[in-house]
């Protein structure tokens, strides 16, 4: 049986000053990050406040024994990891930061949580196996049944549980997005024979609870607790679609989060909770955000389609489609007063956000008002056609996301899609039966003429047809994003 406890941490009043302040620029990054103009800081306050927090912590295992009591042995073996792990993890970062496409993002985040939640689980599990080796100091009164004092094995258990789920859910999504496990990316893999296991799962869940709340535990538990763990986080994201992913990843996000509070829990290292609950908080935030931005519920996404189909794909037949050309346009926008340029994953595949911004500039010099529509989930990752246009330096003033802009398309002469389909698909309200029934949309169609720049009449993410395209007031700009935009500049200046 195991009643664990860690001795309380031995650090000194200007060790603790440290972690506080990184916690301090955690928050005040975190902040900065909400405006783009002062997001870079942000971003590297908090990365200096990780490495600084980082070190601290690798200073109080080597120079003060930290976990490991007071073997010389210990604390030397222990530096060539700590070093080690530095390096290797540093390079790593580096490589992909430099290597990964922008629209590779949500594949890398949701790798990230995955091992973000293999760390916590580890160290849970390193934690187990040291308790159960009497490696480690071993608190004989405590009962299991709640976490008080130093008693951590409640901590352990939801470390485990959820660095688990977070691990393999993310490997799930990972391998789902980047399309190396399921063609259909759109479609949910269900079988009634799995929601059978995952009930069975979760009800062996709750016996562990129980366990946990009588103190017999062992470390048997805890490695079949690993197993069970590990199978719902697959068992949980296989039947989920592809375009709910996003949200998926947002909360596994906060999954890896909380998982690395309960770690923090364990190692009784504060900044790692403060971290860990300013990612879960963080995260969960972000996937209320998209739930509201695709008119879903939490629940609903994560449960609703167990086993069914994903919706109607439908006809993908076109009639009566009008092609367009650049010589054609040019004097269409001439005489408008009012343009929305809509940018979608499309742009970012094209890397057409510079020529993108050389149009609306263009424009706007000759006395057409321009704004930026912006939709939630539009291109492949929260905020991606924000980060896009930010580097092109248009304006932050010119970008209206959705509430501000859909009013404002019947004002517009012009809208202007650049790559993108599904944000601006009206079979969300016109079709019940649609994957995408119900998903706020961009009204584009509201304007006297909407003009939709794309290679072909290929479906989106969602796989599906989009009727705009066959509507009266929409004419196809066919070709890739960058060179069509080009071809319209060129066009506009000729005239
Ligand atoms: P999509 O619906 O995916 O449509 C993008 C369109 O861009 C495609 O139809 C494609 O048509 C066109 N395209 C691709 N390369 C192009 C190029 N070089 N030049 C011109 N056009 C090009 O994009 P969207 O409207 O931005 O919607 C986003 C979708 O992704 C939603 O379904 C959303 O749920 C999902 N999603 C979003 C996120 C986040 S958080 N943003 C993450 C994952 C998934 P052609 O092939 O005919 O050119």
């Amino acid at each position: 049986m195991i009643t664990p406890t860690i001795a309380a941490m031995d650090t000194t009043l200007i060790e603790q000053l440290v972690y506080m302040a990184s916690a301090f620029f955690f928050v005040t990054g975190l902040k900065k990050l909400t405006k783009v103009k002062t997001a870079r800081a942000g971003n590297r306050m908090a990365s200096i406040a990780m490495l600084v927090a980082v070190l601290m912590t690798v200073y109080l295992v080597a120079f003060k024994g930290q976990f490991h009591g007071d073997s010389v042995e210990a604390i030397k073996a222990s530096i060539p990891w700590m070093v080690g792990g530095l390096v290797v993890g540093g390079l790593i970062g580096i490589f992909l930061a430099k290597k990964v496409e922008m629209t590779e993002m949500p594949e890398l985040v949701a790798f990230f949580n995955g091992m973000g939640g293999a760390s916590s689980l580890f160290v849970a599990l390193a934690t187990v196996v040291a308790f159960g080796s009497g490696a480690v100091s071993i608190g004989s009164e405590q009962t299991l049944s709640a976490f008080k004092g130093g008693d951590i094995s409640l901590s352990i258990g939801l470390s485990i549980l959820i660095g688990s789920v977070t691990l393999t859910g993310s490997l799930v999504a990972y391998a789902k997005l980047s399309g190396k496990m399921w063609k259909n990316r759109f479609g949910p893999v269900g079988t009634p024979g799995l929601n059978i296991l995952l009930a069975v799962a979760a009800i062996g869940l709750v016996v562990f609870g129980g366990f946990l709340a009588t103190g017999a535990m062992s470390t048997t538990a805890f490695l079949i607790l690993t197993a069970v763990a590990l199978f719902l986080g697959v068992g949980l994201v296989v039947p989920i679609g592809g375009a709910d992913m996003p949200v998926v990843i947002s909360l596994l996000n906060s999954y890896s989060g909380i998982a690395a509070a309960m770690t923090g829990f364990i190692l009784q290292n504060n900044l790692l909770i403060v971290a860990g609950m300013l990612v879960g908080a963080a995260g969960l935030i972000l996937t209320q955000i998209m739930c509201k931005a695709m008119n879903r519920s939490l629940s609903n996404v994560l449960f609703a389609k167990f086993g069914e189909d994903d919706g109607e794909k439908g006809d993908t037949e076109y009639k009566g489609v009008t092609s367009t050309s650049a010589e054609e346009l040019a004097p269409l926008l001439e005489a408008a007063s009012k343009v929305i340029i809509v940018p979608g994953y499309g742009l970012a595949v094209a890397q057409a956000q510079h020529k993108c911004r050389e149009l609306g500039d263009l424009l706007e010099a000759t006395g057409i008002d321009v704004s930026y529509g912006i939709h939630p989930v539009a291109g492949r990752m929260p905020g991606h056609m924000n980060v896009l246009l930010a580097e092109a330096d248009v304006a932050y003033e010119k970008l209206f996301d959705l509430d501000q802009i859909n009013g404002e398309f019947k004002n517009a002469e012009i809208v202007i899609v650049i790559g993108a389909n599904d944000v601006c698909n009206p079979e969300a309200y016109d079709n019940p039966a649609s994957p995408i029934a119900g998903m706020p949309v961009l009204d584009v169609w509201d304007a006297q003429t909407v003009i939709v720049i794309k290679r072909s009449l290929s479906a989106g993410y969602a796989g599906i047809k989009n009727p705009l395209f066959e509507r009266d007031n929409c004419l196809m700009f066919f070709g890739d994003a960058k060179q069509a935009l080009e071809d319209m500049v060129t066009e506009f200046k000729d005239l």
